[in-house]
């Protein structure tokens, strides 16, 4: 089985990069994680990349004040250059502009700390809070140059609780992405996921909900 070559781009602790490099050391799985890609030298994801043995690559923003098309130029080079099929975002914390997000249709996925499209942007576990939300979640979906507003790959959710906390909340949705970014990144890698009017199809059907998922 030939494995689609996958990159992650991190800005920082890397733990659902972590969690895609764990499903990925089953040969089984249909995505191999060749390349760590992070925005930040001093990113925590880079250590445990490297002890795993995965080749890293650091395109700082910073070295290309406000020329984001610069950036993205430098980011689709390194991609390029390690014949990336598949990109991950996995808190990579920088708006990718039209040009960039149009050159990888329907390869490039992302995971928000919610069940969009409510609580699009940052802070999320906060404004759910805030909001008396009952349910919270994380969502993996195409992305698309609108931020936060892609189709939808997979879901999964949580419970609210009496007296929970930011801290609390994001502990237990943190362990929710870690199970759905695998299961999303396996049904790209898969090639069976199109995207009709807006919304992820397999094999012209509605996308099982995660518990029906294998686990990555
Ligand atoms: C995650 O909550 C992810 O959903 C968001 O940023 C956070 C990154 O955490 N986009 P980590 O670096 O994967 O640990």
């Amino acid at each position: 089985m030939s494995r689609r070559r996958v990159a992650v781009l991190i800005s920082g602790r890397g733990s659902n990069m972590a969690a895609l490099i764990e499903a990925a050391k089953d040969k089984n799985y249909p995505a191999e994680i060749v390349l760590i890609v992070s925005n930040r030298p001093d990113a925590g994801g880079l250590s445990i990349a490297r002890a795993a043995g995965i080749a890293t690559e650091t395109v700082d923003h910073t070295n290309f004040g406000k020329d984001r098309a610069a950036f993205e130029r430098a980011l689709q080079a390194v991609l390029e250059k390690y014949k990336i099929e598949i990109v991950c975002l996995a808190g990579f914390m920088r708006l990718l502009t039209a040009d960039f997000v149009n050159k990888w249709p329907e390869r490039l996925i992302n995971i928000h700390p919610a069940l969009l499209p409510a609580f699009k942007g940052l802070d999320t576990h906060k404004r759910a809070l805030d909001a008396g939300a009952k349910i919270h979640g994380a969502t993996v979906h195409f992305v698309v140059p609108e931020m936060d507003s892609g189709p939808i790959i997979v879901q999964g959710a949580v419970k609210v609780r009496p007296g929970d906390s930011e801290e609390t909340l994001s502990k237990r949705v943190l362990a929710v992405e870690h199970h759905i970014y695998p299961q999303a990144l396996k049904l790209v890698a898969e090639g069976r996921l199109h995207v009709e009017n807006g919304r992820c199809l397999i094999d012209g059907l509605p996308v099982p909900d995660a518990s029906e998922l294998s686990p990555g």
